[in-house]
């Protein structure tokens, strides 16, 4: 059995001239916008970065071990070679949000159907979360996506779908950055 209990893995993203992937399109949906890079990247380059937001992997808080055994069960791996597109989605939720405790957090989680909607488009899509608000960072969350560009349209159903549940009522700051491998 996966326990999923592995270290923390710490993240940086540059966007600039240089890195592993180039932007296709960057659009925010809400709240104040980032400069639109060239590309963005994983590795550390000595090229100068437009910026930087960084996050790390962490322990689950709104999921039940059923739900982590069907996860698990079906997730696919980031790095697969099909999956020649990505979306890097930076998410910052509101101090409304932030002022709830858990059980009224997990509560509207679990309303939206969020991991319900999200177990439907696995193992196409391939997924990590990283958090980023007890860092001090501008988003709360980066996430990121690794698909094969054929299911673009089934990503962009999926975002329609999240985005109009009552969590995504307090999404106060998202831009949604599309990415293909350089
Ligand atoms: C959290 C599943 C797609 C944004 C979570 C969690 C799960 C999950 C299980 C809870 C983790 C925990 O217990 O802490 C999925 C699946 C998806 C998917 C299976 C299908 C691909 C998305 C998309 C977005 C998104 C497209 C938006 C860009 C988030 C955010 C959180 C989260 C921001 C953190 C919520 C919080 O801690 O307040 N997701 N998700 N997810 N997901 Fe998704």
């Amino acid at each position: 059995v996966s326990y999923g209990a592995t270290s923390p893995l710490t993240v940086a993203f540059h966007a600039g001239s240089a890195g592993e992937w180039q932007v296709v399109r960057q659009s925010t949906r809400i709240g104040e916008d980032l400069p639109a890079a060239e590309r963005i990247g994983t590795a550390p380059t000595l090229a100068p970065a437009l910026w930087t937001l960084t996050g790390f992997t962490s322990n689950l808080r709104y999921t039940t071990g059923a739900e982590r055994l069907k996860l698990d069960a079906r997730s696919a791996p980031l790095g697969r070679s099909e999956a020649r597109m990505a979306a890097l989605i930076p998410i910052r939720k509101s101090a409304a949000w932030w002022a709830m405790a858990q059980d009224e957090r997990r509560a509207i989680y679990e309303r939206s159907a969020h991991t319900p909607i999200g177990l439907g488009y696995l193992p196409g899509i391939a997924r990590r979360l990283h958090h980023c608000r007890d860092l001090g960072e501008p988003f709360d969350f980066l996430t990121w996506f690794e698909f094969e560009p054929e299911l673009e349209g089934e990503f962009d159903d999926l975002l329609a779908r999240l985005r109009i549940t009552e969590e995504w009522r307090f999404i106060d700051r998202e831009i949604d950055i599309r990415l293909i491998r350089a």
